[in-house]
C-alpha cells in the first residue's frame, strides 16, 4: 500500500493504492485561495496541514485496513508558490502563489539588466516563478524578508511537517528561477541578484529518494507507522508520471486552474523561445519542455461564477449536447482568456483578457462556448511553441478536469488538428504520479516500467469543423496586439 499526496491549488487529495496500483481510498478537501487584490493569490501553509489531515483521515475511515499497511508516502504540488520560513521552521507570513503576478516589475528589470538569467533558470523571468516573489517581498516586506531562514515550495511544507526534514526535488527548485537547470543545481548568479544567501534553499534531492521517516507524534496521530516519506515532486513532473509520461518524447497536456502542457526530454536542450519552461524533472536525467497556461478552469470558474453560477461541468454538458445538434460550429463570440495575463507565448503578465463581437443577441452560452474556445485557442499558441522548439509531439495525453469532458476533448484535436488520447475512467494525474515516485523509491524500481500508460480513448478531430476553427484561431493570434496595447494604456486597471 502507498499513499500519495497532493496538494493542489484548489484542493488537497490523498489517495492510497496497493502494490498493483488498484484504487483502495481517495479523498479531496478543498483549499480557499485568498485573493486580496487582483492579481495576487495566497494560501496560509498551515491550511495545506489541517487539509492533508483531513484527507488522510477520510482514507483511513475508508479503509482502515489497508491504510495501516502503507509503506510509503509519496508527495506532490502546486510549483512555484513561495513558503517562507524563520528559523523556528515557522511560516513567517501566508504562502504567495504561483498565479500570483505582483513581482512583475522585478522581472523585467532582470530581463533588462541580465539576459543570461533566461537561458541559466530555462525561462524568462516571470512572476509566476518563486523569485520574483521574494523579491516583491525584499521591496514591500523589509522586515519578513530579514526574518528568512528556509524557503521551500509548497509540497515541502506538507513533508517539513511529516518528518521535520527540509528538502526538495530538481522539479520545485527548477520552478523557482533560481536554479541552474542544466547544471541541476542551485545558481549562485541568481541568488546574488536577488540578494539571498544560497543557506536558505533546501538540499534537492531525486524526486524518489527517501527524505525521511514519519515523525513519531505525526505517526501515532495519523495512525501510521514511522513509514519512509519520500521526496516527491512538482506537480508538473508528478503529473508526467501520473499520466505515463516519463520517458523523452512522451507530451502531456494537462487542464486544471491553469493548464500545463509538457513534453520530455533526456538531456538539457535549449528551446526555440524562452517562454518555454526547459525546467529540471524530478527523476535524474531528465528534463522538460513546458508549455504553461495562467487561465485554464479558471476561466471557466469565472464565466459560470458571472453569468448566475451554473456549475462548470453542467456548462460544458450543456456545450456537448449542442455540438451534437445539425449547424454546430465557433461561437459567435470570441474570447481571450489572459485573465491573470500569459505566460506562453507572450510572457506578459500586465495583459488582460476580452471579448470580441458581443452583440444584443448574445447568450450566456454563446459567452461560454467562447471561453472554453479562448481556452483552446491559447493551447494551441502553446502547441505551436513546443513544436517549433523541435519537439515531434503524436497524440499528447490529456488529463485534468477538462478532460473528462468529450466536447472539449474534441475541440482540442480540432483545433490541433490532431488526434488526443484522453485518459477514460482511471485515477491519474499529480496524486498518482506522487505513489508512482513513492513505488519507484522504495523499491528502487525503473521510472519507466512503474509510469505505464493508463488507459485512454483516442478523440479525433470533426473534420467538418477544422476549418472553421483554423479561421478563427488565426483571428484569435491577431488580438493578443489589441489586448497589450490597451493594457499598456492603463485598460484593465482600477
Ligand atoms: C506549473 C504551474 C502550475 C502550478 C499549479 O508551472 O504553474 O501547474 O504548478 O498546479
Amino acid at each position: 500500500m502507498y499513499i500519495g499526496l497532493d496538494l493542489g491549488t484548489s484542493a488537497m487529495k490523498a489517495l492510497l493504492v496497493d502494490d498493483e496500483e488498484r484504487l483502495v481510498a481517495s479523498a479531496t478537501i478543498p483549499v480557499a485561495t485568498n485573493h486580496l487584490q487582483q492579481g495576487w493569490a495566497e494560501q496560509h501553509p498551515l491550511v495545506w496541514i489541517e487539509a492533508a489531515k483531513r484527507a488522510l483521515a477520510k482514507i483511513r475511515q475508508a479503509a482502515p485496513g489497508d491504510y495501516s499497511k502503507a509503506r510509503a508516502i509519496g508527495l506532490s504540488g502546486q510549483m512555484h508558490s513561495l513558503v517562507v520560513l524563520d528559523r523556528t521552521k515557522a511560516a513567517i507570513r501566508p504562502a504567495i502563489l504561483w498565479n500570483d503576478v505582483r513581482g512583475d516589475e522585478w522581472c523585467r528589470k532582470v530581463v533588462a539588466d541580465h539576459p543570461d538569467v533566461s537561458a541559466i533558470t530555462g525561462v524568462r523571468p516571470m512572476p509566476s516563478f518563486t523569485a520574483a516573489k521574494l523579491a516583491w517581498l525584499r521591496e514591500n516586506e523589509a522586515k519578513a524578508f530579514s526574518e528568512i531562514a528556509h524557503i521551500l515550495l509548497p509540497k515541502d511544507f506538507v513533508r517539513l511537517w511529516l518528518t521535520g526534514e527540509l528538502a526538495t526535488d530538481a522539479c520545485d527548485a527548477g520552478g523557482t528561477q533560481l536554479f541552474h537547470q542544466e547544471k541541476r543545481r542551485w545558481s549562485r548568479d541568481v541568488c546574488s541578484i536577488l540578494g539571498i544567501d544560497e543557506a536558505v534553499l533546501a538540499p534537492v534531492l531525486d524526486g524518489s529518494e527517501i527524505a525521511g521517516y514519519l515523525r513519531p507524534a505525526v505517526a501515532a496521530e495519523l495512525g501510521l507507522d514511522k513509514i519512509a516519506v519520500i521526496c516527491g515532486g512538482g506537480d508538473a513532473a508528478t503529473s508526467s508520471l501520473g499520466a505515463g509520461c516519463a520517458a523523452a518524447g512522451r507530451s502531456m497536456l494537462s487542464l486544471g486552474t491553469g493548464a500545463v502542457y509538457l513534453t520530455m526530454q533526456d538531456r538539457f536542450r535549449p528551446a526555440s523561445s524562452d517562454s518555454v519552461h526547459n525546467f529540471a524533472h524530478s527523476l535524474p536525467g531528465r528534463w522538460y519542455h513546458m508549455a504553461a497556461l495562467l487561465n485554464c478552469g479558471s476561466a471557466l470558474e469565472w464565466i459560470c461564477a458571472v453569468t448566475g453560477g451554473q456549475a462548470p461541468a453542467e456548462a460544458l454538458g450543456e456545450l456537448e449536447r449542442q455540438a451534437a445538434s445539425p449547424s454546430p460550429g465557433p461561437s459567435p463570440v470570441m474570447f481571450l482568456p489572459y485573465l491573470d495575463g500569459n505566460r506562453t507565448p507572450h510572457c506578459d503578465a500586465g495583459v488582460r483578457g476580452g471579448f470580441f463581437g458581443l452583440e444584443r443577441a448574445t447568450s450566456k452560452t454563446d459567452l461560454v462556448q467562447a471561453v472554453i474556445e479562448g481556452i483552446t485557442f491559447a493551447l494551441a499558441d502553446a502547441d505551436q511553441v513546443l513544436l517549433d522548439s523541435g519537439n515531434t509531439i503524436g497524440a499528447p495525453i490529456l488529463i485534468g478536469g477538462g478532460a473528462k469532458s468529450l466536447y472539449w476533448t474534441r475541440l482540442i484535436a480540432t483545433v490541433f488538428q490532431r488526434p488526443l488520447k484522453r485518459v477514460v475512467a482511471a485515477e491519474t494525474g499529480s496524486a498518482l504520479g506522487a505513489t508512482r515516485l513513492a513505488m519507484i523509491g522504495l523499491n528502487k524500481a525503473d521510472p519507466d516500467a512503474v509510469a505505464t500508460e493508463p488507459p485512454t480513448e483516442t478523440v479525433e478531430p470533426d473534420s467538418r469543423l477544422v476549418s472553421a476553427y483554423q479561421d478563427r484561431l488565426a483571428v484569435f493570434r491577431q488580438m493578443y496586439s489589441s489586448a497589450d496595447l490597451y493594457a499598456r494604456a492603463g485598460g484593465g486597471a482600477r
